[in-house]
């Protein structure tokens, strides 16, 4: 079960600030379960948990099979929200040198991601591997009209069927996108690959629960089935109508949205164990995406720690005090590794002969946090019992709750983001696309071409 400790908050707030915002947080959540607040129609994610039925998990998991009996690879290809959701859990739950096993080492297909970047060299790498290997493609864009994803998969799609030939090419590759609207869903039906549906009510980040998760998720041998009782044992724990000490995403909202009217408009997200490092990036574009609006909105930043101890360390004890840290902690770890005893104790670390290096790890988590307190910054625990299936659930809808929640209270619309247009629409002026030749001429004053 998670825990979330905000006592080292409650000394940089005025004794009363959290309760104060307990009408706040109620108004809050009566605007989203009573689908009145600013983008209601993007609230499916609310009750996710609760309605992936047992035939949709079977058939993701009767696909996933299906790919991985043939394949030695599976590349997930998607950008965003049909990206991270999938990576921070497969990242979290498998090894950590699991990438490095003998194919015939791994239980499950290593999973691959692509449509993430646009970089020559990292798609001309991936091809060339691609080459020595059995893989299928998992191809994932809700509109289905995203750049990134859309060149890597007409990369892959050309590679897969010279591979393997067409008819089998097609029983390799799986789509997931909307049920009516867009490019890739035209080509899936065109081609007949197995598609899965992204409901329309589900925007890309709150997505991870369905096939977009679910699908490359369970293709790398994980069970989707816990990770949706975890998600829905938070679910019932976060409802409607409990005060904010037996709820923990209200509260964590509550207490996030205190420090940032108290001039705190930095979050660090701290993990201290590098297999959480995608959970990072997910939670990072969950909170950016959705706050950062209207000239508002705490910035997310993230930490892997004690690494980063050793880098931005120096910032967070003594820089400015505009930041506040919230520790991602794991209370058990899946193995025991023992610090052995030196006789010659030549590097002095005798002191530690014995001990689990978890509890070293929580040792610095512990100093990091008291030292970085007595610094000015405040501190948000959540810890997990362990890093599983069911807990990863947990705190997966245990951030989107509190994101919905805290968008609210910032007063903007948490489930659209109309400023990653920007760039589009200027990188398609640039690269020629019909439609677009104004902006081309507005860019090519403004850089004196
Ligand atoms: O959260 C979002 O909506 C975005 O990050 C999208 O997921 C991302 O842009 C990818 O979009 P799509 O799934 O349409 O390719």
């Amino acid at each position: 079960m998670l825990k979330l400790d905000i006592s080292q908050v409650t000394g940089f707030l005025s004794a009363d600030s959290l309760n104060k915002l307990q009408d706040s947080v109620n108004d809050a959540n009566k605007s989203l379960y009573s689908k009145t607040g600013k983008g209601s129609e993007f609230l499916g994610w609310l009750n996710l948990p609760g309605n992936v039925s047992d035939n949709e998990i079977n058939e993701i998991n009767d696909c996933a099979a299906l790919l991985t009996a043939k394949s030695d690879i599976i590349v997930v290809i998607g950008i965003g929200g049909s990206y991270l959701g999938a990576r921070a859990v497969i990242d979290a739950l498998s090894g950590n040198f699991n990438s490095l096993l003998h194919k015939n080492e791994r239980k499950s297909p290593l999973i691959l991601f692509a449509g993430n970047n646009i970089s020559e060299d990292y798609h001309y790498e991936l091809i060339q591997l691609l080459d020595k290997y059995d893989y299928s493609i998992i191809v994932i864009s809700k509109s289905g009209t995203t750049t990134e994803p859309a060149i890597a998969f007409r990369l892959l799609k050309a590679h897969i069927e010279a591979k393997y030939g067409k008819p089998e090419a097609k029983s390799r590759i799986a789509a997931v996108t909307d049920k009516a609207k867009g490019a890739l869903k035209k080509m899936a039906d065109t081609e007949g690959y197995k598609t899965f549906i992204i409901p329309d009510d589900v925007g890309g980040r709150f997505s991870v629960l369905t096939p977009v998760g679910l699908l490359p998720i369970a293709a790398a041998g994980f069970n989707i089935k816990q990770l949706l009782n975890g998600a829905k044992n938070m679910m019932n724990l976060c409802a409607e109508k409990k005060p904010l000490d037996e709820n923990p995403a209200d509260l964590y909202a509550a207490a996030r949205y205190a420090l940032y009217q108290n001039g705190k408009v930095i979050e660090i997200l701290a993990s201290y164990t590098p297999n959480l490092n995608y959970i990072i990036e997910w939670w990072k574009q969950l909170y950016g995406e959705s706050e950062g609006k209207e000239g508002k909105g705490i910035f997310p930043a993230g930490v892997n720690f004690t690494a980063d101890l050793h880098s931005m360390g120096q910032w967070i004890q003594e820089g400015i005090r505009n930041i506040f840290e919230t520790a991602l902690r794991v209370e058990s770890s899946k193995h025991s590794l023992i610090v052995p005893d030196d006789k010659e104790n030549l590097d002095e670390l005798n002191f530690l002969s014995g001990k689990k290096l978890s509890d070293v790890n929580k040792m610095a988590e512990l100093g990091t946090m008291l030292a970085h307190v007595s610094g000015g910054v405040p501190n948000i625990s959540i810890s997990i019992e362990k890093t599983d299936e069911e807990n990863l659930g947990g705190l997966i809808y245990f951030f989107e709750k509190a994101c919905a929640i805290s968008g609210y209270l910032l007063g903007v619309n948490p489930f659209d983001q109309p400023g990653v247009e920007a760039y589009k629409k200027n990188m398609f002026a640039l690269l020629g696309k019909r439609g677009f030749e104004d902006i081309k001429q507005k860019l090519d004053k403004n850089l004196k071409l």
